[in-house]
């Protein structure tokens, strides 16, 4: 299953000395490994989430990574269960299933701290999301450019931000070319680039059936392209990574190599670190940092834009209607737009209008409200962001019959006499904003495309 030239290559460049040592990574290369997940703890404390998972017999167990545990399932149980993919806990978005090598990327760019600044941050190469919304939790008032150049990914990674009720993220959609033209604009960037997935053998053999090194070139050149368009756009003084789920020399150290090649004395790298699968136990991984020492151009040569100019600042009977509903203390930090008859919500502060101004964004918001015949309809994403103290609290009592109906869309009749917006909880679990509609049923606001099938 595994290309003889694949071997070959591992076995001159990483194991001349050791063919046991080979062995053992081919195999662990291929065998499966236990699945992992990330809380999101801006959300939900750790301690309620592992408790409730245990309830549907999940074992998590802690890796070096604190909010990133590997799962298993109780050994007698049954596999017609549902999936942690569409547990509550996944829908409203406490956690994200995430490979554990791949989590060290953001952690090595944020020093594993969560930060505070006012940033703008590019993720280079983003769908389907598992980065940018990691991002968005260690940078939560900063501003996320989350760039996917192949159109058919887009909407995993929209679903995955809508998911994650991440509104500091905005989407566009430039080939790698664009962020040459952008000259020392991004305070921190990922480049968690395309490439040849030898890491992931585990998943498909496709990685490693055809391999050849004419294949690796050509993805390395391409990586070269990347990462010196990532160098002219980090602004002098800060740093990025450069990270791939791939192990040979030319997608990874050749790669780091061309920096200095291309900007000789300018960029520094910070560190480096290969996961192997036979010593670290996780798929195939590099992560590197870089910092960028001095400029590598003459000037500054992107000029503010008004692009986007149909997303403006609402008005004040919009700022009212806000305002009447949900708490103030919710919607501070918040900026408020218009699209059309769309109200939507911002996180980022300056750096989101910056972002606004000067980059085509696919999504750029949350959208909180349609406006149909001057009456404001809220929407799910308003409810899991928004609190209102004045609209009734509606309580289901817990059933995994209940939930189930409520998550495929049936018509969930309930028992109350209030017609209006409730906060509604599952037991003590908050699912967010819906409507009682006259007849007793629930509208239920919950995307559709999270339909549970
Ligand atoms: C390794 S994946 C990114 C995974 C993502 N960072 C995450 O954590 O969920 C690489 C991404 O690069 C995109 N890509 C492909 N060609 C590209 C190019 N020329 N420039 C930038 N990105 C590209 C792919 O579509 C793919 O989504």
């Amino acid at each position: 299953m595994i290309s003889e030239r694949f071997i070959e290559y591992y076995r001159e460049h990483f194991f001349q000395e050791d063919e046991k040592w080979l062995q053992d990574f081919l195999t662990a290369l291929a065998s499966p490994l236990l699945k992992s997940f990330r809380i999101d703890e801006t959300k939900k404390s750790k301690e309620s989430v592992l408790d409730s998972l245990k309830k549907q017999w999940y074992l998590p167990y802690a890796t070096n990574i604190p909010n990133v545990f590997t799962f298993d399932r109780i050994p007698d149980f049954n596999p017609f269960e549902r999936r942690l993919g569409f547990s509550l806990e996944h829908l409203l978005g406490y956690i994200y299933i995430q490979e554990l090598a791949a989590a060290h990327s953001v952690h090595v760019l944020s020093d594993w701290k969560v930060h505070h600044d006012n940033f703008l941050i590019l993720d280079m190469a983003s769908s389907p999301g598992w980065k940018t919304t990691q991002l968005a939790e260690q940078y939560p008032e900063s501003f996320i450019i989350a760039n996917e150049p192949t159109r058919e990914r887009i909407p995993q990674i929209l679903q995955n931000l809508d998911r994650m009720g991440s509104s500091n993220i905005a989407v566009t959609l430039y080939p790698w070319q664009f962020f040459s033209s952008t000259p020392e604009v991004f305070d921190r960037i990922l480049l968690d680039a395309p490439c040849s997935w030898e890491g992931t053998v585990f998943k498909t053999f496709d990685a490693v059936k055809n391999w050849h090194i004419k294949n690796i070139k050509t993805i390395a050149r391409l990586q070269e392209k990347l990462i010196s368009a990532a160098c002219t756009s980090l602004k002098v003084g800060w740093e990025m990574i450069y990270s791939t789920c791939t192990l040979n020399l030319l997608e990874n150290e050749w790669v780091l190599e061309s920096i200095e090649k291309n900007f000789p004395g300018c960029f520094e790298i910070t560190f480096e670190k290969k996961y192997w699968p036979h010593i670290d136990g996780t798929w195939g991984f590099f992560v590197s940092k870089i910092k960028k020492l001095q400029s590598v151009v003459s000037k500054q040569t992107f000029p503010p834009k008004s692009i986007n100019s149909d997303i403006f600042p609402i008005g004040k009977q919009d700022i009212q209607h806000i305002e009447w509903f949900f708490d103030t203390e919710d919607i501070w930090g918040y900026d408020f737009f218009r699209y059309k008859n769309k109200i939507l919500a911002v996180r980022g502060g300056k750096n989101a209008e910056y972002a606004r101004n000067n980059f085509y964004c696919m999504r750029f918001w949350e959208e909180i409200a349609n406006i149909q015949d001057g009456v404001y309809k809220w929407t799910h994403f308003a409810g899991k962001k928004l609190y209102s103290s004045k609209i009734p609290e509606y309580k289901i009592e817990w059933s995994e019959e209940a939930l189930d109906e409520y998550l495929r869309w049936w018509n969930l009749k309930v028992d109350t006499v209030i017609r209006w917006y409730v906060n509604l909880y599952f037991e003590n679990e908050r699912i967010g904003l819906d409507f009682i509609q006259d007849d007793g049923t629930l509208s239920n606001l919950f995307p559709p495309q999270w339909r549970r099938k």
